[in-house]
């Protein structure tokens, strides 16, 4: 049964927290025709009271203290859009749950490491945890999971799910621009998390494929065996000569299940072009999911940005509202061995750049490491560099992963690199 009236208090008013203030503003009759259900704001909170927003905070009640609103008895639901694993975060979830009050979050990087804990207390107090808004922005991939997909049984999901790479790594190609300079022009568009590590090294993308993976596979929810890449060493170069071989490189979100064992990877990847997953461009997400009735099924959208997160935040209010809740991440079986990041040793060709000393023999010393490991070159070229070294690209025929690692650490030995060599898997989805 609906409780059409819910109260709400919405604690952190950056982008999100006022698109969410505004939104709702702009929508609350529309909500209420619709739905039947009336959401009010009753209390708002964040670090800075003087801060110049885009909405006029003003006429709301403010709260210094977060902690105080989880104990409000007027409130209903605590939307909390603190961000990151601030401390204040994770305590006020707690405490509002104590209080038996439901949580709508858009916390991923809290969700993907403690998320089981909270759907705990939540179920015990008989209370909602939401979160569409943590993962895929404006993209409702958390419904689809726990909704639309349920009757099938799902083997794998991959795709682009941090729009600042997407915007890197597609403004280094559009432009030929080197990472550094692309990155700070994302951080100037205030695209990058405060901590950038996050986004450029996939932690952000592996909170969220963490996330996603509990829910496609009934999985237990974990994070720390999500195999993690960034971005930051791939150069305009990398770009460059997989363009020329009609590729693009994606930081590529994947998780796939198969014979009980679950496998979570976020790292660069070659891309071909005419891929759905390759034409993403700029901070836009996709993700593809792969299910026995569906066949793939692919979405893409807003990755972040004001408007989007804000419409998956109103939506849980929604939801709550007309009590509609699903349990996400206690569904795993914790005691399995499913939850183990087990690699399916599988075959695939790779891309790897070199700086090498260009000096008598280096090239055969270096392909004679490969070759003892089992992995051939299917394509090489090499381009002089100052003082005295050369670029050494190459495309390899289909090898393991592992033949590969361990090649690269034979290769190290010699001390022919210059730099740490790059090595891209070439993914053909
Ligand atoms: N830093 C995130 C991204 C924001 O770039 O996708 C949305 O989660």
């Amino acid at each position: 049964m609906n409780k059409s009236k819910l109260n709400v208090a919405i604690i952190g008013l950056g982008t999100v927290g006022s698109g969410v203030l505004r939104l709702l503003n702009k929508q609350k009759n529309n909500i209420k025709n619709r739905t039947g259900i009336e959401l009010r704001v009753v209390a708002i909170s964040a670090k800075n009271t003087t801060k110049k927003r885009s909405v006029d905070i003003s006429p709301f009640r403010w709260i210094a203290s977060p902690l105080n609103i989880a104990k409000d008895p007027n409130v209903d639901v605590i939307v909390e859009l603190i961000g990151d694993m601030d401390n204040t975060a994770r305590k006020v979830i707690r405490e509002a749950i104590n209080n038996g009050k439901h949580v709508v979050t858009a916390n991923k990087s809290l969700l993907a490491k403690e998320g089981s804990i909270y759907e705990e207390l939540a179920r015990e107090k008989g209370v909602f945890l939401r979160y569409e808004a943590a993962v895929a922005g404006g993209i409702p991939i958390i419904k689809v999971l726990q909704d639309s997909l349920i009757v099938n049984k799902i083997s794998k999901l991959y795709g682009v799910i941090n729009g600042t790479c997407n915007f890197i790594l597609t403004k280094m190609e559009s432009d030929g621009r080197e990472y550094s300079d692309v990155f700070s022009e994302a951080q100037r568009l205030g695209y990058v998390e405060s901590d950038p590590r996050l986004d450029i090294g996939g932690i952000d993308s592996a909170h969220k494929l963490a996330l996603l993976s509990c829910l496609a596979f009934g999985t237990a929810l974990n994070f720390k065996a999500v195999k993690t890449e960034g971005i930051d060493h791939i150069s305009i170069e990398d770009i460059q000569e997989a363009d020329l071989i009609g590729y693009k490189i994606k930081l590529l979100a994947t998780a796939e299940y198969s014979k009980n064992k679950l496998t979570q990877e976020v790292s660069p990847k070659l891309i071909r072009k005419g891929s759905p997953i390759a034409q993403v461009n700029g901070s836009t997400n996709i993700i593809a999911i792969e299910g026995e009735e569906i066949g793939t099924t692919v979405f893409s959208g807003p990755g972040a940005g004001m408007g989007p997160t804000a419409s998956s935040v109103v939506s849980d209010l929604v939801a709550i509202a007309s009590r509609k809740s699903k349990s996400t991440f206690l569904t795993g079986d914790k005691t399995n061995s499913s939850n183990r990041n087990e690699k399916v040793s599988k075959k695939s060709s790779f891309y790897l750049r070199f700086v090498l000393k260009d000096k008598p023999g280096v090239i055969a010393r270096l392909s004679g490491k490969l070759s003892n490991c089992g992995i051939s070159i299917n394509q090489m070229k090499q381009k002089p560099l100052p003082k005295q070294r050369a670029t050494l690209i190459m495309i390899t025929h289909k090898a393991l992963e592992e033949s590969l690692k361990k090649a690269l650490i034979d290769i190290k030995k010699l001390k022919i690199c210059e730099q740490k060599p790059v090595a891209i898997e070439i993914q053909e989805i």
